[in-house]
């Protein structure tokens, strides 16, 4: 592939579509239900038009910024997302690699192939850890201290998984890691000989965070089987309150879409909270990320930093997310599609992208330092104000 005809994420999403195995592209190329907010989370930043200004001199610019007091070379971080290593052989690691060269963090999901311990060899650098609460409090204190002998900079504790939302694809593909050796999945994996090629150089095909660390899991190549035994229901603001303790750094948390749980964050004494309605694969009818940000962030001002996720797949979403208040955001689906077509490469790519997007949008919009991009870059701030 000739990274160089890339030149946005829908053109990696159509070569993920054609190399990766179907389960596993259409586990990331999927909402809950009806999928109406997975599409509202992208479609909804449509809708924000920006103010075109000129002769303004934008010679000298900056997209540099900072996240949870780190310094970054854009405000996007890599989202957390189970399954990485299924998108391409050792994914975690690629894209984790990809982001400390580029300047921006990576975030390692519980549900990751490769595992804590991998990425921290990999990479040699601090990265972001995402931390899903199960039942059994054991094995979450034992991944704290993982993450924390990792050398991990923040914890990323998601809110709004303690029980699953229905995707119908994940039902019927049959979702597995690995792939369970059946004709379907056989004659489709024929037909993805980058992928197979890749996977047969790592030994890395299931969850590495969880294989021999957990007790008593009984089915754990299904995803949804495994979450619902063992992800904890009974989470509450309390738990918070334990696990910051026992965590000890800085803890953002992921999940918050209204106004009184923001306010709540708020109190927990939380470092930064995402707007994030997990890529519309939760609650399906809850809005778009992008249209619930005004709210959180007129309700919490500048006393948490607010970050969003959900829908991103520009350099000019991440520049309208600023310019509602979002202090940076995270990417999901955008870096899964360019590391499924091309691997690290891909992602170092696509973070290439959007950089250049964002930097000359922002010029576009007549301004040069990103800490400068507020409401008055647009002509409708006020669009999703009725949320
Ligand atoms: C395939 C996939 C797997 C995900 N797995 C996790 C996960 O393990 N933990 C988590 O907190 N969020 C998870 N998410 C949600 C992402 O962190 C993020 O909220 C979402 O992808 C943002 O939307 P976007 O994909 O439109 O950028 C996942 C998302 C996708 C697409």
């Amino acid at each position: 592939m000739d990274l160089t005809k890339i030149t946005c994420t829908e053109d990696f999403r159509r070569v993920a579509q054609r190399r990766v195995p179907r389960m596993f592209y259409d586990y990331a190329d999927s909402g809950s239900w009806t999928q109406s907010t997975y599409r509202a989370n992208e479609s909804d930043f449509q809708h924000l038009k920006f103010r075109q200004r000129v002769a303004v001199d934008i010679e000298h610019r900056s997209v540099a910024s900072t996240m949870i007091g780190s310094p970054v070379s854009m405000p996007v971080a890599l989202a957390p997302t189970g399954l990485t290593g299924m998108q391409h052989a050792d994914g975690e690691m690629l894209a984790a690699l990809a982001a400390r060269d580029f300047g921006v963090p990576f975030t390692l999901s519980t549900m990751s192939v490769c595992s804590l311990e991998d990425v921290a060899q990999a990479t040699q650098a601090p990265f972001w850890f995402q931390l899903y609460v199960m039942r059994d409090r054991d094995f979450i204190r034992n991944l704290i201290a993982r993450s924390k002998a990792a050398g991990c900079s923040a914890l990323v504790l998601t809110l709004d998984l303690q029980v699953l939302g229905q995707r119908h694809k994940d039902i019927k593909n049959g979702l597995s890691t690995p792939p369970k050796p059946t004709l379907r999945n056989l004659l489709n994996l024929a037909t993805k000989p980058y992928w197979c090629r890749q996977m047969l150089g790592t030994h890395r095909r299931s969850f590495g965070n969880i294989v021999g660390h957990a007790k008593g899991v009984s089915d754990l190549s299904s995803l949804s089987t495994w979450t619902a035994e063992q992800f904890d229901p009974s989470l509450s603001w309390k738990d918070i309150e334990w696990i910051k303790k026992e965590w000890g750094g800085k803890l953002i948390l992921k999940g918050v879409m209204d106004a009184e749980d923001a306010r709540h964050a708020v109190d927990s004494g939380a470092d930064a909270l995402i707007v994030s309605n997990h890529g519309g694969r939760q609650l399906d009818g809850a809005p778009s990320s992008i249209a619930a940000l005004p709210s959180i962030v007129a309700a919490v001002g500048d006393k948490i930093e607010v970050l969003l996720d959900g829908g991103i797949r520009s350099g000019q979403d991440v520049l309208r997310a600023k310019a509602l208040g979002a202090h940076g955001v995270l990417i999901g689906r955008a870096f899964l599609y360019a590391l499924g077509a091309g691997g690290q490469a891909g992602v170092t790519r696509l973070l290439q992208l959007m950089k250049n997007e964002l930097d000359v949008s922002m010029a576009f919009c007549g301004r040069t330092d990103i800490a400068d991009v507020d409401r008055s870059i647009l002509l409708n701030p006020d669009f999703f104000d009725r949320f």
